[in-house]
């Protein structure tokens, strides 16, 4: 169980951006954290309207905040108010984390390096495996650029919309010359015949999220290869129809959790310099998803 903190006339601030923002898991991972390092810092939730973006990142810097997350649907919006980007935020259009310093914003994307981190936390090293991504909206970016910059062999990326699939696809595969993307429509033949082609399959679409947890992105007549290490950014709940029915097929997962808590850790170490007690937060965020409030989000 967490510590108590309590807030001092020195208590650094930081926060996650948002529109809502109520139910995130968020402040009761970052401030189990503050707590267990015993840190004179509190995380608190910003709600912050589509149309108030600008004046709110103002506000922060006025308020002298350290630095903020931001999620749905602020993560485009503040790119443009950064005075600098990391490559993975550049590359994939969307910033997750801001950090103040001395009057200046920084722009980072933690999602990739979140994945990664839950990867190797599975013993996962994508290094040479053929994945395939289905989805293509924001976290299926982050998803794209992690596998091709940790040297992934190829990258199919299956949506439902094959626009917004070609469209990523184009994207990533500029700025990565040479990483093999692929793009393949999202259709139940497809990924029969991805059998023999692939190592690795992310589930990047909501489906399967909470209300809708009796839907699966992979069509319960098409089996899930055995050999197949099937992961899901979905962690509400924890174990979805799709992770379950590759459990089912004897096939490896990986449940959405560990992104969760390492995009978070990241974000806690470029602010506070220190190492995110990764267990601390793991603990808050299950504490909350057992704790009966099924509206959660990041
Ligand atoms: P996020 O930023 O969390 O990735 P998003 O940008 O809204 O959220 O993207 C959601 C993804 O889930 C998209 O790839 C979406 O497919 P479309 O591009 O066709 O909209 C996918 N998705 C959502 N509901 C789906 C469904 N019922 N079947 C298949 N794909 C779905």
């Amino acid at each position: 169980m967490a510590k108590l903190q309590s807030l001092t006339g020195k208590t650094s601030l930081v926060g996650v951006m948002g529109w809502p923002v109520a139910h995130s898991l968020s402040p009761a991972m970052h401030n189990a954290a503050f707590a267990e390092l015993g840190l004179d810092w509190a995380y608190v939730p910003l709600p912050v309207r589509p149309d108030d973006v600008e004046q709110a990142l103002k506000g922060l810097a006025a308020l002298n905040f350290v630095g903020t997350n931001v999620t749905v649907p602020h993560k485009q919006a503040v790119m443009r108010y950064m005075d600098e980007l990391s490559q993975a935020a550049r590359i994939t259009g969307a910033v997750n984390t801001i950090h103040l310093q001395d009057g200046k914003f920084y722009g980072y994307n933690t999602d990739a390096i979140g994945f990664l981190n839950s990867l190797k936390e599975a013993n996962c090293d994508p290094k040479g495996l053929r994945a395939a991504v289905l989805g293509a909206g924001g976290a299926a970016r982050a998803v794209v650029f992690a596998l091709a910059r940790a040297g992934a062999d190829s990258v199919i990326v299956l949506n439902r919309t094959a626009e917004r699939g070609a469209f990523l696809v184009d994207d990533l595969a500029a700025a990565f010359p040479g990483s093999h993307l692929t793009f393949a429509a999202l259709t139940l033949e497809s990924l029969a015949v991805l059998d023999e082609k692939i190592d690795l399959v992310v589930n990047s679409t909501s489906v399967g999220m909470h209300p809708h947890i009796d839907a699966s992105p992979w069509p319960a007549d098409v089996p899930m290869p055995a050999r197949v290490i099937f992961c899901d950014l979905v962690y509400n709940p924890l174990e979805t129809v799709f992770l379950a029915r590759a459990r089912a097929a004897g096939a490896a997962t990986i449940d959405g959790l560990g992104m969760l808590v390492h995009q978070g850790a990241y974000a806690f170490e470029k602010w506070t310099g220190q190492p995110a007690p990764i267990e601390v937060m793991r603990q808050a965020c299950l504490t909350n998803l057992k704790g009966g409030d099924k509206e959660i989000s990041d």
